[in-house]
């Protein structure tokens, strides 16, 4: 092992920002890697966000265009690719029981790849366990490496040693990447990478660099190749999408891209992530003016309580929250409105939490993610002190469950009896006669019917309402 198969992730590089504009990059494959994967298939494993997933899409994109072909059989793969997420412990935790079941794998297939890339993969700390606990994984690559695969792949395959590719730099874009989507109806498009805002608990401003957006006629231009695909919706991504445009030095701003969006004609348009700092009255007219922007905001509060969202560096208080979502409420009545809220922050008092509480009772989401505060090392929420016992935290979030659970039902009840339309997205999981999709405010639909495809936009009558879900047939 030669020192230079290594470039290793550091906590301190990840932290640094600057005001530079991002470098814009245009990728290319070099012939000598366009046959490496002739005969080989890839599995890739995707766990985390969405911007994970576009970003297995942009690595199966880009191994397709190597020639080799995708598996859904870890056991048949001659490749197989974790894209992890490090968010919370829990996330971590079943990577690293997963990259331990692979093991067995290589017994059979001793010419097995086992690549690990993704959030944990930018971690100083989970790089070098991997490297000394997990022998089975030959190849690491960061968040920052995904265009550097090819060459990693090639060098394994020439002088067979384990290579680990990870930059903690702020971060580029790189465009004219090959992708190969999951989807045929439904897209995931970048319009941002990175995040700026260092929330105290958070790990991704460090694994995914500094905000840098892409340039509007890249993402209109990838919207328009999309609509030519026959795709009915694309989902624009960002840690922050409001951020967007901001360090572009461009009087254009995530409002203006929204309509712009919207003019192409694609039928339904999506964002995430939608921060409540920074959602300026351009987005809401944006939403309000464009029918193609679904109805549905996703809008995290995380805590109903000044004193920790100070804590959380999360930039506003439970009144300019409150004040936000009233706004968006009245000027947009009808939509569906979710939130991310964590409990058990350092130190998170009773008070505190009743703070939350009554937070979702103010705001009667349609339907929130609930989580357990876990520390992440390397972000400054890390070094607080914290004597909340674990078990008081597991009954604080069960209690918010409840509350959720009970306003989703409630928002769910206006839909009975109602006529809506469902973006198809194919037969249910659960029952092969049952086929499901979305509403425009993002709810879940499963719904008898015939001759059906997913993509299809179809009236569904719902007749049974749940929490999470509702149930109907098709209405024409
Ligand atoms: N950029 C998005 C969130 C990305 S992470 C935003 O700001 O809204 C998704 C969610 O995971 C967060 O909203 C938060 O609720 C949760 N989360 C992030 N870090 C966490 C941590 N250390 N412990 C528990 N939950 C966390
Ligand atoms: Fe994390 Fe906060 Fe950035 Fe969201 S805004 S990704 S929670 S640091
Ligand atoms: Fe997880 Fe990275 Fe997304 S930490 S939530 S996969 S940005």
């Amino acid at each position: 092992m030669t020192k230079k198969d290594y470039v290793l992730p550091s906590l301190n590089d990840a932290r640094r920002r600057n005001r530079e504009k991002s470098e814009k990059l245009d990728f290319s494959l070099d012939e000598k890697y366009h046959e490496l994967g002739k005969n080989k298939k890839y599995c890739i494993v995707t766990h985390g966000c969405q911007a994970n997933q576009r970003d297995s899409e942009t690595i199966a994109g880009i191994l397709d265009s190597m020639g080799y072909v995708s598996c859904d059989d870890e056991k048949t793969a001659d490749l197989i690719l974790i894209n992890t997420c490090a968010v919370r412990q829990g996330a971590e935790e079943k990577v690293l029981g997963e990259i331990g079941a692979l093991k067995r794998l290589k017994t059979y297939n001793p010419d097995l790849l086992i690549g690990i890339c993704g959030c944990m993969a930018q971690e100083e700390r989970t790089v070098k366990l991997i490297l000394e606990k997990y022998r089975q994984v030959d190849l690491i690559f960061g968040t920052h490496n995904i265009t550097s695969l090819p060459k990693l792949l090639y060098e394994i395959y020439t002088d067979k040693k384990r290579k680990v590719e990870v930059f903690s730099k702020m971060g580029e874009i790189v465009e004219n990447v090959p992708v190969s989507r999951f989807m045929s109806h439904k897209a995931w498009v970048n319009i941002m990478y990175g995040c700026d805002k260092f929330c105290t608990y958070c790990i991704v401003p460090y694994t995914r660099g500094k905000e840098r957006s892409r340039q509007k006629e890249d993402i209109i231009n990838e919207i328009n190749t999309l609509i030519r695909q026959g795709y009915k919706e694309v989902c624009l991504l960002g840690q922050n999408v409001n951020a967007y445009g901001k360090d572009l030095n461009q009087d254009y701003t995530f409002g203006n891209l929204l309509n712009d969006v919207a003019l192409t004609g694609i039928p339904r348009i999506r964002f995430m992530t939608s921060h409540p700092w920074d959602f300026d009255d351009t987005m809401i007219e944006a939403i309000k003016n464009n029918s193609n922007i679904m109805p549905y905001i996703h809008l995290p509060i995380q805590s109903g309580n000044t004193g920790i969202l100070k804590k959380m560096n999360r930039r506003y208080t439970r009144e300019e929250y409150f004040e936000l979502y009233d706004k968006l409420k009245r000027e947009l009545p009808d939509f569906a409105f979710t939130t991310d809220i964590i409990v058990g922050f350092p130190n998170e008092s009773d008070e505190a939490f009743e703070d939350t509480l009554s937070a979702v009772d103010h705001c009667e989401y349609d339907n929130a993610f609930t989580f357990i505060y876990s520390r992440r090392e390397g972000t400054p929420a890390a070094l607080m002190e914290d004597l909340t016992d674990h078990r008081v935290k597991e009954e604080r979030l069960q209690r918010l469950n409840e509350k959720v659970a009970y306003y989703a039902n409630k928002n769910n009840q206006r839909f009975k009896d109602q006529i809506v339309e469902v973006l198809v997205d194919g037969i249910s999981k659960r029952n092969s006669s049952v086929y499901s999709g979305y509403t425009p405010e993002n709810k879940l639909v499963n719904f008898t019917g015939e001759n059906i495809h997913a993509g299809d936009i179809v009236k569904v009558k719902i007749t049974e309402v749940l929490s999470f879900s509702l149930n109907g047939v098709l209405a024409e």
